[in-house]
């Protein structure tokens, strides 16, 4: 055994290119790592947009030459917000995907050593092949960062060449109808092309000066190239199915430098992978064209479903209570709820700041305030009965909102940004939510004792379960076909120390166990996940992991791009210094047992 694995550890390092230093990728300060003048060649050719990245928390840091002791308290209070993040070429939205490689405090090292050597500034595919070819010609670890929103790290490197998407947003409305690129079909409906890197917000203020809207994210940062990599829920997912089900056609730079254009009919294979097969897998997305829909009326309304947590009850109310969210959702409730049994001051006058239920954030959408008010009275109806008068529920004015970006300028989500955590999320189909009721009770005391609240997302249902041709079309995670909630929850930890990162996985992987077991085949929700699944191809992909590894291995032979738990990471694995190595062996676990 020993033997032949090292022959083939040595087959793997003889045939490595030339340039790789044995089976690794080239990192700065290694031979294999291009000389200046080869960086200033590659300036050359993307006009001058090549940019050493400078350490946004240096400002706080005496030894660092951008200090700036004035202007440090400013920095630390734009790390606190999402947008912020988006606007730097380097900077992402959680501490601990950088590996905390420079805080904007001044009692953290700083060392920039998390970061991307160089970054790109693209506006044009030109300039994304240009960065694309550099990596592949050069063997050096690729990165593509639009927002910087993503939990799983995916979006920031050591050592890489990151291509930076954020500038490259020019919005295109297309009204009627629409020609696919490369075939004699045309779509008929309202639609919009955007670059790779656009927000959700220049989306929504650009159709809706057509009356129309797209299926959006939460946030106004939040960008159209992880989100619609990954699938996409929204408010509208009840009505138009994922994000990702909405694309008719995306351009995509090759890991091989082909400049495609994907769609039903042309490059089908790439089309289906890029739909839900994850960011920066297949190559980078220049151009997405989305379908757009007419604007609908939105109902806002917050609710509390709820009772006292002293009562010997409570458990059951709560799973009660979730158990009626796939009807709920398939009437038209949708949002962003959360589950509590000791509850919290929710800012509401009137309502208690202990309680144990189910809360939150919730619409419909084009119907009557009364039609919204219905649903509740015959929650609290039934929920009387059920907990004999002890629980009941409470609901704030509902309220009207004319348009989808109405709603959305009131409503985004405005969370804060810049903390080490970590997330773990299942979806839940009718059957975990309605069928055993002591069982889901189990599952669902398991992570909310342990976390305090799980939150509770009904944004799937019908529209999500038919649209993409049941799924068929794209490689969204199968379990979104029959998902009616996404549940997560997040869990902070101390920075800079691994034994509170592995203590608090430990925690929620035990927590989520039952869950985990009571969902076989439903999985995770990429976009919003655990960077410590066992098993992240079951988990993101199921049945659909095998045609995506395929695709990989066929669109990217030499690992041009390559992240964490993306399609195809097995054989691959970031060192302690940073750099990323070809394990030796045909995949890590037989390599571990050897
Ligand atoms: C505040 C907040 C709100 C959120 N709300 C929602 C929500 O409502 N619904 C939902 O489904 N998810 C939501 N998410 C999760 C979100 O979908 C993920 O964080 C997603 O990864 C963000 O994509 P991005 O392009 O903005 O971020 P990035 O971190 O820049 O990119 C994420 C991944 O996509 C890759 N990528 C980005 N652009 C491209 C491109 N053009 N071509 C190829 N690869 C690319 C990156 O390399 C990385 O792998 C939210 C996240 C946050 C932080
Ligand atoms: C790239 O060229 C521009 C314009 O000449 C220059 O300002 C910039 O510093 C160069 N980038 C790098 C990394 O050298
Ligand atoms: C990136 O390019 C955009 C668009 O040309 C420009 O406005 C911005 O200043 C550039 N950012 C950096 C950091 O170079
Ligand atoms: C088709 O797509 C290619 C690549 O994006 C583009 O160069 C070409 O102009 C497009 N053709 C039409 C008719 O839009
Ligand atoms: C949008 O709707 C408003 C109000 O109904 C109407 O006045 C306007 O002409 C519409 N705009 C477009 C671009 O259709
Ligand atoms: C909402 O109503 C508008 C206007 O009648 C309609 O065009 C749109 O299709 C409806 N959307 C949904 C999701 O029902
Ligand atoms: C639920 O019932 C209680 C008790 O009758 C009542 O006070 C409350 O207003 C009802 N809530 C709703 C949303 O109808
Ligand atoms: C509900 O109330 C009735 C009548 O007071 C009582 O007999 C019954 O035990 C109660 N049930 C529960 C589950 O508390
Ligand atoms: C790191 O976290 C562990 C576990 O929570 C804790 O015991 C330890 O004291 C922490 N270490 C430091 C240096 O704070
Ligand atoms: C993360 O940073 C620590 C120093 O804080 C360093 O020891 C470690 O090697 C880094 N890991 C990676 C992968 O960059």
């Amino acid at each position: 055994m020993r033997s032949a694995t090292l022959l083939w550890f040595l087959g793997t390092a003889l045939a490595a290119p030339s340039k790789a230093c044995g089976s690794c990728k080239a990192y700065p300060g290694t031979e294999a790592w291009p000389t200046r003048s080869e960086w200033t060649a590659l300036n050359d050719t993307i006009s001058g947009r090549l940019i050493q990245p400078i350490l946004p928390g240096g400002v706080c840091h005496e030894d660092q030459p951008n200090f700036d002791e004035a202007e440090c308290p400013t920095r630390q209070s734009e790390w606190a917000s999402y947008d912020w993040h988006s606007t730097d070429p380097v900077s992402v939205m959680y501490d601990n995907a950088a590996n905390w490689t420079c805080l904007p405090d001044p009692k953290d090292p700083c060392t920039g050593e998390g970061y991307p050597a160089y970054v790109i500034n693209a506006t044009t595919t030109e300039h994304v092949k240009a960065g694309v070819d550099f990596a592949r010609d050069n063997n050096i670890r690729l990165v593509v960062k639009a927002s910087g929103h993503d939990f799983l790290g995916r979006s920031v490197a050591p050592g890489s060449l990151s291509i930076w998407m954020h500038h490259y947003d020019n919005v295109e409305f297309h009204a009627g109808s629409f020609q696919l690129n490369g075939t004699d079909s045309v779509f008929e409906g309202d639609s919009i092309s955007c670059g790779g890197g656009t927000s959700m917000y220049s989306l929504y203020q650009e159709t809706d000066k057509h009356n129309t809207t797209v299926v959006g994210g939460g946030a106004k940062s939040v960008s159209v190239g992880g989100y619609i990599s990954g699938g996409g829920h929204s408010m509208l997912s009840p009505d138009y199915g994922l994000a990702a089900d909405n694309v008719i056609e995306m351009e995509v730079v090759t890991p091989l430098g082909d400049v495609l254009v994907a769609n039903k009919e042309s490059n089908n294979d790439l089309y289906w992978a890029l739909l839900g097969g994850g960011g920066s897998t297949f190559g980078v997305v220049t151009r997405f064209t989305i379908k757009a829909h007419p604007t609908p009326k939105m109902q806002f309304v917050t609710f509390m479903a709820a009772t006292s947590p002293s009562n010997p009850m409570a458990a059951d109310i709560v799973t009660f209570l979730a158990s009626q969210f796939p009807d709920l959702n398939d009437a038209g409730l949708r949002g962003y709820g959360f589950m509590t049994m000791t509850g919290f001051d929710t800012g509401v006058e009137g309502v208690p700041t202990e309680w144990a239920g189910i809360s939150g954030a919730f619409t419909v959408v084009n119907q009557s305030v009364e039609y919204t008010e219905s649903l509740f009275t015959e929650l609290n109806n039934t929920l009387l009965e059920r907990s004999n008068g002890t629980g009941s529920v409470t609901i704030l004015p509902v309220r009207t909102y004319n348009t989808f970006m109405e709603y959305f300028d009131e409503r985004f989500d405005a969370g804060n940004a810049g903390s080490t955590a970590l997330l773990k999320s299942r979806l839940l189909d009718r059957r975990v939510l309605t069928n055993d009721l002591d069982a889901l009770k189990a599952a669902l005391m398991a992570v909310i004792n342990v976390r305090g609240l799980m939150h509770f997302y009904p944004l799937a249902g019908k529209a999500v379960h038919e649209a993409a041709n049941g799924g068929r079309d794209n490689s969204v995670n199968p379990g979104w076909r029959s998902a009616y909630v996404h549940a997560l929850t997040s869990m902070g930890f101390e920075p800079f120390n691994r034994t509170a990162e592995k203590e608090a996985q430990a925690l929620l992987k035990e927590a989520w166990e039952p869950m985990v077991q009571l969902t076989p085949g439903m999985g995770s929700y990429i976009n919003e996940a655990a960077y410590f699944e066992e098993n992240p191809a079951e988990t993101f992909w199921g049945d659909n992991y095998e045609r995506l590894l395929q695709i990989k291995r066929e669109v990217d032979p030499m690992d041009v791009m390559w992240c964490p738990f993306c399609v195809g990471h097995e054989h691959w694995e970031q060192r302690e210094n940073g750099q990323l190595c070809r394990l030796a062996g045909p995949s890590r676990m037989r390599f571990r047992e050897n």
